[in-house]
């Protein structure tokens, strides 16, 4: 039996001898990740991850990971995620490498709403740090699911959903992918730039958080760029939305808050310089009665000081469209809405109803 003082005296050692993680981990299997992730680079080479499985990435803070392939999954009705990383301060580089959701195997026109199970979200974003230039194709539903522990910046991401446009043999002549938010947002501290949605649901939806920029994105064929829909017992504040074109997308900017929610908010979102053509549905939508487009609005969730200025935000829509309605609960749309930089044309008119604070804005 060791001494008490010999095993203090062999701490020193212990603790000066750690297996260095000053090296490169390579993956090219899942069999590889739980050595590669010992390291601070983590190289990826083209793989299939076997069907039900999640390729998991626990980084350790400071790694910086380059993907030198593209990545597909097994195809497999369960719920996911196909893909999921963690870390503080890490360097992603994607190199316009891509993941493969293999959508088309689970497309059925019904998302998540029904029909067979389907993974999501398909990717799963924990870090902090830099994200750039992924390519996504095909999520089965929903894409990017961000929920960052400090800032982060994803920038140059692609989402192309376009297969999902199209009918198939399970659809009944409606478009095969359903669900397919680009990008789900619960997070401080987050900026989307750069980057490319092509889907049939939000392009952005932010759940909650404070401090997000969505800035020259591209955003093609979904639902157009949410806030919401806004649940229960959630803030959301200081959202920058500038520079985003938006084309043919069913609406071109929303807030939408469920009718029943309670005690929430929505404030300080600043809309600039956006663009929006093809828009089919609404414009500009702020509604509380979500689900419902326009309804019965609850008043439980305050939104306050939504703004567009600082250069034009221009939308056009179709004729059968409705440029801008507002559906507010009473007394729960108030503080500063200077909507001078707002420009819409093409469709019908819309209410404006429970919300006198507008301001720089008739149509
Ligand atoms: C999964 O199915 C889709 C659609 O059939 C296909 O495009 C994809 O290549 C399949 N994935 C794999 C890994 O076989
Ligand atoms: C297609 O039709 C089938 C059979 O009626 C139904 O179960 C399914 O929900 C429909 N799917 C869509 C997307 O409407
Ligand atoms: C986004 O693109 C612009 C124009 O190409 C470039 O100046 C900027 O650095 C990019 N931002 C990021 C975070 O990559
Ligand atoms: C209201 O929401 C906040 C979070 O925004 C939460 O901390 C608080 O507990 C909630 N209040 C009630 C009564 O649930
Ligand atoms: C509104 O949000 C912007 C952007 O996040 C921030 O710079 C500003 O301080 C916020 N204003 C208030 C009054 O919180
Ligand atoms: C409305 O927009 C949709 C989507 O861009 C388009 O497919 C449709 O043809 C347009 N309809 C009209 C009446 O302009
Ligand atoms: C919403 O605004 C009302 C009226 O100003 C206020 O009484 C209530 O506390 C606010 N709710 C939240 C969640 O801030
Ligand atoms: C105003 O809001 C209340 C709920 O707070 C709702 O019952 C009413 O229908 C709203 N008014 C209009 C014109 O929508």
């Amino acid at each position: 039996m060791l001494a008490w003082t010999a095993l203090v005296a062999l701490v020193p050692y212990v603790l000066a001898a750690p297996a260095s993680s000053d090296c490169t981990g390579t993956i090219s299997s899942l069999d590889d990740v739980a050595d590669a992730v010992q390291c601070t680079t983590v190289n990826i080479n083209s793989f299939t991850v076997p069907a039900g499985e999640t390729f998991s990435l626990s980084l350790l803070q400071g790694t910086t990971v380059n993907m030198q392939g593209n990545v597909a999954f097994g195809n497999e009705t369960w719920s996911g995620p196909l893909f999921e990383v963690t870390g503080d301060d890490i360097t992603f580089n994607g190199n316009d490498y891509i993941f493969d959701g293999g959508g088309p195997f689970y497309w059925d026109g019904l998302g998540t709403n029904g029909g067979v199970t389907k993974p999501h979200p398909m990717m799963k974003v924990e870090i902090s740090g830099t994200m750039t230039d992924v390519h996504v194709v095909n999520s089965p539903a929903q894409c990017f699911s961000v929920s960052n522990p400090a800032a982060l910046t994803m920038s140059g991401t692609i989402v192309d959903n376009s297969q999902g446009n199209l009918p198939n043999s399970k659809s009944n002549g409606t478009a095969a992918g359903h669900n397919t938010d680009g990008f789900d947002v619960s997070a401080n501290d987050l900026t989307i730039t750069n980057s490319t949605v092509i889907n049939q649901d939000d392009c952005l939806a932010i759940n909650r958080g404070t401090n997000l920029v969505f800035s020259n994105n591209y955003c093609a064929t979904g639902h157009g760029i949410s806030i919401g829909s806004i649940t229960s017992n959630v803030i959301v504040s200081g959202v920058v939305i500038s520079g985003n074109t938006c084309y043919n997308t069913q609406q071109g900017f929303r807030i939408k808050t469920d009718a029943a929610a309670t005690n929430s908010t929505v404030s300080n979102v600043t809309y600039s310089n956006n663009k929006a053509t093809g828009v089919y549905d609404y414009g500009v939508l702020m509604t509380q009665s979500y689900p419902a487009s326009f309804g019965t609005p609850g008043n439980g969730v305050n939104i306050t000081d939504i703004s567009f200025t600082g250069g034009a935000t221009t939308i056009e829509t179709n004729s059968s469209a409705t440029m801008v309605a507002v559906d507010c609960g009473e007394g729960s749309c108030d503080g500063t809405w200077d909507w001078s930089g707002l420009t819409v044309s093409g469709g019908k008119t819309g209410a404006i109803d429970n919300c006198t604070v507008i301001t720089g804005f008739t149509q």
